[in-house]
């Protein structure tokens, strides 16, 4: 039986990772000093108003961020997180865009705010691989219309997959949000959620100061150190496939 069809086994570990996991890699985070909410202003370049204002300028931003997410290269986090993702029983969702979970190898990624190597036509609904520059005059390999965007979920946008996320933390019995600020919902929620199902919730972040009561535990240091060793030790404790 392939892993494909084989039963799905009840998800018992859902990571959150947020910029901070890419953070090592040399993608800029949002909200740290020097980070990409201090360069660009949200209502600019994050909205579908902003697209709908000016284009060029939010597909300019977005060109820029695939270019650079495409040079760099996934880290030891990614890694860990990858090999913990074989695991049947493990969802691993990202608020990231970049793609350096899957090139690390990771499984099954739910990339709950969009990706930016794909982009969506936003006439017919149409995803697509996106390598190179998107630009609002290409037109749309299924409809022919010039009204391709990224498919990125900007604010005010309703986030990806939420079902199957929502699904997976009430199933859990260990909640891991990785190098995120906790500042943007429905992702800075899931924590209360996995919390209220009974979950052992651990932060893992370069900077505990701010952080919500609801995390049991706090592993603090960056991702590249307290990733692979939180990983190692879930794996060396936690029963085998059966
Ligand atoms: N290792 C671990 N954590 C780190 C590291 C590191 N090397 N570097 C930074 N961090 C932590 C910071 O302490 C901070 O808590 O990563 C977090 C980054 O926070 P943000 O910049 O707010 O990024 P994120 O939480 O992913 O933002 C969530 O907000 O703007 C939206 O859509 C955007 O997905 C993004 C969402």
């Amino acid at each position: 039986m392939s892993r494909a069809d084989a039963p799905r086994t009840a998800t018992r570990i859902v990571v959150l990772t947020g910029a901070g996991l890419s953070a090592e890699s040399g993608l800029a985070t949002f909200r740290d000093s020097g980070g990409l909410w201090e360069q660009h202003a949200i209502e600019d370049v994050a909205t579908p108003q902003a697209f709908r204002r000016n284009p060029d300028l939010v597909q300019r931003f977005y060109n820029d961020r695939r270019r650079q997410a495409r040079k760099a290269q996934p880290n030891e986090a990614h890694r860990a997180l990858a090999r913990l993702s074989l695991r049947d029983d493990v969802m691993l969702v990202t608020q990231n865009v970049d793609d350096l979970l899957d090139r690390a190898g990771a499984r099954g990624v739910v990339h709950m705010h969009g990706a930016l190597n794909r982009g969506v036509c936003a006439n017919c609904g149409h995803r697509f691989q996106v390598d190179g520059d998107l630009t609002t005059d290409d037109p749309c390999p299924s409809c022919g219309q010039a009204s391709l965007r990224p498919d990125i979920v900007w604010f005010g946008e309703m986030p990806q997959q939420m079902d199957e996320i929502l699904h997976a933390l009430q199933a859990a019995s260990i909640f891991a949000a990785i190098g995120t600020s906790g500042e943007v919902y429905p992702a800075a929620g899931f924590v209360e959620i996995a919390h209220d199902h009974g979950a052992e919730c651990v932060e893992i972040n370069l900077d505990p100061r701010r952080s919500s009561p609801l995390f049991d535990r706090h592993l603090a240091g960056p991702a590249t150190m307290t990733v692979p060793a939180w990983v190692d030790d879930i794996l060396g404790s936690a029963p085998t496939e059966p």
